[in-house]
């Protein structure tokens, strides 16, 4: 293995997309920002200098960083903030990962911005477990606001309401030229024909699941998360905030005068909850045959018919195929005898109001809130990695519940109203080192019911079984995919319904745990795993020096 070395200057700079100009966060000045290579079991070491004037941590999204939740990122979970004109080193240790994954930041809403893509290649001398593509082209999705959007967030923690939505997804970081001003910037990528082509797709919005899919051509899913998959042949795929596909697209069509030499890449939100009013336009991006003749290259793109806004069948009928590659080179290791089986509810709360008046923008004049097991995650001021560490009392509180203090009527949108109100904590789950855990999570519903991308840090769990409505601890558990289920970091926990993950505990640390819709994690649908020391070779690192201070 070998190490590599990236600087991340972290500064503000101007950019224009939708008519408008302004000053965003970047990583070298790039949006998005630079991507990170290596190859499986790698070390990658990162200088990030904050040379913004903010606040701001980088995590390293579905890298396992086994003994190492130091560099992990997420801000008061594993470290203070690194203060605008200082600087931290990040050590990031690859492990199993191979394929796809992302860095992005974790404090406030700075991922909007900040946020870059982690290609991992087999090690060398191995080869991909499918056919080697003539080239990889990156697809990041994500989202644009012509406002500054931590000041968005700066007005919701007061008021206690929503931030609103964006102003248009993106690809590459540009809407494409269905939006105004938008021609110019378009991401192209460039094809030949009869050539295969690796499309390395990461959805890195805040606030939207999404469908990608390519006019005149499918897509080969051939991994997920930095995992491998069985290989799969879909129109589009759908895609959760923290999520990663790898798909192969064959350039197969016919390149002569009288056939299209550019086809539309197109993304557009799938919204679970038709309570929010998304923006319905799409972000595009072009595939272009750069050996069709000029005029086939002069014509309007076709466009891809993607699901409407709403199909959430589309969504389950593209997850459910997805499974583990289950070969000799990459096995499936199903841990089995459970050691802790959790029920973990989701719900959208609110949260008594605590302005000067008294009145907040939420439901009842309260605040907007979000809850794990009905404690909504109240993020304290010095970070619970070195609380830990340090045997610092009165950070964090060990009881995180096993179950919700009262039943909810799951699936039901018309709870009733005392229902809707929720309590604040700092609540963490302990568990044993290498501790076998079954975390059933369960959507309620309470406010509002959409899918909820639930993501682990410092662990790929796998993912045994998804449904609608509510779990049946009889019957449910049978249908569990223990053969070949898809190992992830981010399970789409579908609307009104339920899905089952597992892991084992053998990575000794503090462990982020949260919904990846950013207003969701904001609202406190998050929790900690505090995975204990196992022997000697089974101890967390260490703290390195120069961790920042808060
Ligand atoms: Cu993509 Cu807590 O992270
Ligand atoms: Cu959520």
């Amino acid at each position: 293995s070998k190490n590599h070395h990236y600087d991340f200057f972290i500064k503000e700079s101007n950019y224009t997309r939708l008519c408008h100009e302004k000053t965003i966060l970047t990583v070298n000045g790039q949006f998005p920002g630079p991507t990170i290579y290596a190859r499986k079991g790698d070390v990658v070491v990162v200088n990030v200098y904050n040379q913004g004037d903010k606040n701001i941590t980088i995590h390293w999204h579905g890298v396992d960083q086994p003994r190492n939740p130091w560099s992990d990122g997420p801000v008061y979970i594993t470290q203070c903030p690194i203060q605008p004109g200082a600087n931290l080193t990040y050590t990031i240790i690859l492990s199993e990962e191979e394929g796809t994954l992302w860095w992005h930041a974790h404090s406030d809403y700075d991922r909007t911005t900040v946020h870059g893509a982690i290609v991992i290649h087999p090690k060398l001398g191995n080869a991909f477990p499918f056919k080697k593509p003539h080239k990889e082209i990156p697809v990041i999705l994500s989202e644009w606001w012509n406002a500054d959007v931590n000041l968005l967030l700066e007005e919701a923690r007061k008021t206690g309401g929503d931030v609103s939505i964006s102003d248009a997804n993106t690809i590459n970081g540009q809407p494409g030229d269905l939006f105004p001003c938008s021609n110019n910037g378009t991401f192209k990528a460039a094809v030949e024909s009869g050539k295969t082509y690796l499309l390395r797709i990461i959805n890195a919005g805040l606030a939207n699941d999404l469908f990608f899919g390519v006019a005149g051509h499918r897509l080969t899913v051939v991994g997920t998360d930095a995992r491998y998959t069985k290989p799969f042949t879909v129109d589009q795929i759908l895609i959760s905030p923290g999520q990663t596909v790898d798909a192969l697209l064959e350039a197969d069509r016919a390149v002569n005068g009288s056939s299209n030499g550019r086809y539309y890449m197109a993304a557009r939100t799938l919204a679970s909850n038709t309570n929010i009013e998304f923006d319905n336009t799409t972000a595009t991006a072009i595939l272009e045959y750069a050996d069709a003749p000029p005029a086939a290259r002069a014509g309007r793109p076709d466009f891809p018919s993607l699901p409407a806004i709403d199909d959430l069948n589309a969504s389950t009928a593209y997850t459910a195929q997805l499974r583990s590659l289950a070969s000799e080179a990459h096995p499936v290791d199903v841990p089995t005898d459970v050691d802790e089986h959790m029920l973990i509810t989701i719900a959208v709360n609110v949260v008594p109001c605590t302005t000067g008046n008294g009145t907040c923008e939420g439901p009842l004049g309260a605040r907007l809130a979000a809850s794990l097991n009905n404690v909504s995650f109240h993020l304290p001021s010095v970070d619970i990695l070195d609380a830990y560490y340090g045997s610092v009392r009165g950070v964090y509180e060990t009881d995180f519940p096993d179950m919700p203090p009262f039943v909810f009527n799951f699936t039901d949108d018309n709870v009733p109203m005392e229902r809707w109100f929720t309590k604040r904590g700092t609540k963490v789950k302990v568990v044993e080192y290498g501790a076998v855990v079954e975390v059933v999570f369960q959507d309620t519903a309470i406010l509002g019911a959409e899918n909820h991308p639930m993501h682990l840090h410092g662990f790929n769990f796998y993912v045994l079984g998804r449904g609608l409505g509510n779990f049946n601890h009889t019957t449910d558990p049978a249908t569990y995919n223990l053969i070949d289920p898809p190992l992830q970091n981010t399970v789409t926990v579908p609307k009104s319904g339920w899905a089952t993950i597992r892991f084992r505990a053998a990575n000794p640390g503090v462990w982020f745990m949260h919904c990846h819709f950013e207003r969701h994690s904001e609202w406190g649908m998050d929790t900690v795993f505090i995975v204990k020391d196992g022997k000697t070779q089974a101890k967390m690192m260490r703290r390195p020096p120069g961790m920042p201070r808060c």
